[in-house]
């Protein structure tokens, strides 16, 4: 079941952040916020919610518990305790008010550039110094580097975060990387949290593995913060969820105010319960954005060439290293102010990503030809 193509003129009456942040002649393809039509039945239940004025506030979430443990179980083989299931608002809610429960001001938490840009803001919040141990690089293959991480722990780190599987590079983490990293952060005393927005979207060739589900060890030091935000385009509806697997943790979510949970949406938690049932449509999304990265990959091979991308393991976002064009520091404002082509600028990723631009390709063929054919253009005019 291929997902309907929505023409750019509907696109443009949305008035979500992609569709806003803008000016009217840019084509906006930053954002991670998919231009595919909601899944019938959230939209169904979402107008049938409405139409019952029913809007109060989060109510009981019991269903959406055992809702995802099915998913989980299903998907992932992944058995979960629907017991340590935490609401929240959204995934960095989660992030930051679950290290709250860990963390004090001056502490150090750990991030593998490049990586999903708000966990620097993130650790901003939280008042903490952010070590950075890079993610290993073999050309634009990413992994764990455990060794680096391993020096950083032994120099006190309270808290990791990673993202599984990784934005913006597109990988997909290992088991036995994982297993590793869970090893040294319980011979460290560190936290692993693991951001898993993007697990659901992964494709045929690689596996997703959740973290809690690797050992002992990952579920006694990990914490996985996840949403349906991404996989089903629901972010506007602010709810998302904190897991745990072993007494210490649920015991620091359980420390948590209770206002997290209550400051998640009603509409957010039912339409999240009946997206992990959805997922028929998300195999049709799926099988869309599959389509999308390769066409993608012709694009830039035709129009493009020396422009470097990988075909991506997950989710819709291509990280495109644009250096042998040399247009200077931020790639990306130049392709906004020449091409109208907005993308997310690398240096947001961390250090040493400047010369990489991240493109969503989670839209129709149409507008990724447009968005190349603009990429194309600004390069010709900076000349
Ligand atoms: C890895 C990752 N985590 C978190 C988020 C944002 O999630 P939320 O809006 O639930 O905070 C995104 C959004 O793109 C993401 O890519």
């Amino acid at each position: 079941m291929k997902i309907e193509r929505v023409p750019l003129e509907k696109l443009r009456t949305r008035t979500s952040e992609k569709w806003t942040g803008f000016a009217a002649d840019v084509l906006p393809m930053p954002v991670a916020e998919m231009d595919f039509e909601l899944a019938p039945p959230i939209s169904e239940l979402l107008i049938a919610m409405i139409t019952n004025s029913d809007t109060g506030y989060l109510g009981d979430t019991q269903n959406l518990n055992r809702i995802f443990a099915e998913y989980a179980a299903t998907q992932w083989g992944w058995d979960i305790d629907q017991e340590q299931l935490f609401i929240c608002t959204d995934v960095g809610v989660g992030m930051v008010e679950m290290a709250r429960t860990i963390v004090q001001p001056g502490d150090t938490i750990m991030i593998n550039s490049p990586v999903y840009l708000n966990m620097f803001s993130w650790i901003k919040e939280l008042k903490c110094k952010e070590l950075d141990a890079p993610m290993r690089k073999d050309g634009l293959n990413y992994t764990l580097d455990l060794a680096a991480i391993e020096a950083g722990y032994k120099s006190g780190v309270k808290i990791h975060f990673i993202c599984n599987p990784q934005n913006p590079t597109g990988s997909v983490h290992s088991q036995s990387d994982l297993a590793a990293l869970a090893d040294l952060a319980k011979q460290y005393g560190v936290f692993v949290f693991s951001d898993e927005i993007h697990g659901p979207v992964v494709f045929d060739e690689s596996k997703f593995v959740p973290f809690l589900r690797v050992s002992d060890n990952a579920r006694e030091v990990g914490i996985c913060v996840t949403a349906a935000s991404k996989a089903w385009n629901l972010a506007g509806l602010k709810c998302a969820f904190i897991l745990t697997q072993s007494e210490r943790t649920a015991a620091l979510a359980k420390s948590m105010p209770q206002s997290v949970r209550f400051r998640a949406s009603l509409l957010g938690a039912r339409a999240t319960a009946k997206a992990f049932e959805c997922t028929e449509w998300l195999e049709g999304v799926i099988e869309t954005l599959d389509e999308n990265r390769h066409f993608l990959a012709q694009q830039l091979a035709e129009k493009l060439p020396r422009a470097k991308y990988r075909v991506p393991n997950c989710s819709y976002l291509a990280w495109i290293d644009m250096s042998a064009y040399e247009l200077g520091e931020n790639p990306a404002a130049l392709l906004l102010e020449r091409g109208r082509i907005a993308l997310t600028p690398g240096y947001l990723f961390g250090a040493n990503c400047g010369h990489f631009v991240r493109l969503n390709f989670a839209t129709s063929q149409e507008i990724i030809t447009e968005g190349i054919d603009r990429m194309v253009a600004a390069i010709q005019n900076a000349k």
